[in-house]
């Protein structure tokens, strides 16, 4: 029997997990070589290494009895949490009965996008979870390529959306973002927001990464800049490390009674509603508590002390230039300056850079330019720091917090080793490159001499 797969699906870019997943089973075969029976040196996968908040894991077991179905939106338990956790945390006033519950914040966005006519803006580098849902809906959409900042300019904003003659413009902001780790403060989400209020851009503004922002004092939702027209999305995935919960939501914008309709006609059509038990271990991870709060603490501070010293190696190789994180678990480095060694080598694009780090004797997977809706040969690559055993480190800092420079180091070394190797095999590779160019070239010059 044939089947045949609707061109639709055919057509999709494979979602990053998948391409990941690929990628690793293709190119890091079993290396026949006993010193790298460790495996690979991992900053390809975006997951939290920490273990589930307890209180949460508690109220998952309390709740498996919970068998019915859930209402369409969400429990109101859930959403009375998610309001005050807002007002708490983000100093955001979003009545429960603007939130809606889904599985996970990556279909929320989807089921946004479903509902939401219009051209969508799509700031690069970004996430690579947003091309293949753009694409499946057969959405128009554009380009915005950041600047040296790696940041969204206003004016290039302006400019593109001027250019638009769509009814709706939909802006997807990732604040933190994925892949550079940066946030944006309160004056750019407003220099921002005067363009979208002046050209009525929609935002979705995915902050699922909010509660890692290492000083959280400088954290701002887009939701309290621009209540009237951003979507925020967040969830239990990365600030919880319950990625496999499945659990996110999404605050609608004030006063858009009928759009809240449509939107609980998609749930209901696609998913009925969030598994029920999954939404009663939720409100745990939501309720203000001393032991969530710890743990948004501890859980910040060790991204930040794996962060810095991620950034601080990087930076220290030749030529290698990087984003420094304030949030989340990703930095974006950047390798262009080795672009013609790379070529000479024949490595043409991001994807070939990323093959010759995974195979021996480096072992490291990271995530590639193309991959981050980057040009093909941009040899940027996004650099995930959560290689280590996030409990172990977890207990560790909580018995000793390591206060200075070098404590901080140690804790590193000590506590996440295989990040610590994993940047000296890049270092090793880009030398390696350097080495082997210079070799060839002297052997040519010798070639030469010998033959004239
Ligand atoms: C920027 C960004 N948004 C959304 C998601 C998906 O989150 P969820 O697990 O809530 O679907 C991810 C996961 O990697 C992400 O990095």
């Amino acid at each position: 029997m044939k089947f045949i797969v609707d061109q639709q699906v055919e057509d999709i870019e494979m979602p990053e997990n998948l391409k990941l997943n690929t990628f690793l089973q293709e190119f890091h075969s079993n290396c026949p070589h006993p010193e790298c029976s460790f495996g690979f040196y991992g900053f390809a996968f975006g997951q939290s290494p920490f273990a589930v908040p307890k209180p949460v894991q508690n109220a998952l077991i309390d709740s498996a009895g919970k068998g019915a179905y859930a209402p369409v939106s969400g429990i109101t338990e859930l959403r009375n949490a998610i309001s005050k956790y807002h007002k708490h945390y983000f100093h955001i006033d979003a009545a429960p009965e603007r939130i809606y519950i889904g599985p996970g914040t990556k279909e929320l966005i989807f089921n946004l996008l479903e509902i939401l006519h219009g051209t969508v803006i799509l700031p690069t580098p970004a996430w690579l979870g947003y091309l293949p849902q753009i694409r499946f809906l057969k959405k128009n959409y554009h380009m915005l390529p950041t600047r040296a900042n790696r940041k969204i300019s206003p004016s290039d904003l302006r400019k593109l959306a001027l250019r638009l003659h769509d009814r709706q413009k939909i802006l997807i902001l990732n604040n933190p973002n994925n892949p550079t780790g940066l946030i944006y403060d309160q004056l750019e989400l407003e220099e921002i927001t005067d363009v979208c209020r002046e050209l009525e851009i929609t935002v979705i503004s995915d902050e699922i990464y909010a509660q890692t922002t290492f000083d959280f004092s400088k954290f701002v939702s887009m939701g309290k800049v621009y209540p009237e027209g951003t979507f925020v999305t967040n969830g239990l995935s990365k600030s919880h490390a319950a990625g496999g919960y499945r659990l996110g939501y999404v605050i609608f914008p004030q006063h858009s009674p009928e759009l809240k309709l449509q939107f609980k006609k998609i749930l209901a059509t696609e998913y009925t509603a969030v598994s029920t038990p999954i939404q009663h271990a939720a409100i745990a991870g939501f309720e203000i508590s001393n032991e969530m709060e710890e743990y948004f603490q501890v859980t910040r501070k060790i991204h930040q002390i794996i962060g810095d010293y991620t950034y601080n190696e990087l930076i220290s190789i030749d030529g290698v230039k990087a984003t420094k994180p304030e949030s989340t678990f990703y930095l974006l480095a950047d390798f262009n300056s080795y672009s013609s060694e790379l070529q000479k080598a024949k490595i043409f694009t991001s994807q070939k850079l990323s093959e010759s780090l995974i195979v021996h004797p480096y072992h490291t997977a990271i995530v590639g330019g193309d991959s981050l809706v980057l040009e093909r040969t941009d040899f940027s690559a996004r650099i995930a720091y959560v290689d280590y055993d996030g409990s172990k480190a977890y207990q560790n800092y909580i018995q000793h917090k390591p206060k200075t420079h070098s404590e901080k180091i140690e804790f590193v070394k000590s506590n996440a080793p295989k990040v610590v190797n994993g940047i000296k095999m890049i270092e090793r590779f880009f030398n390696d490159l350097k080495n082997d160019l210079l070799k060839n070239e002297n052997n040519s010059k010798n070639n030469l001499r010998l033959a004239s």
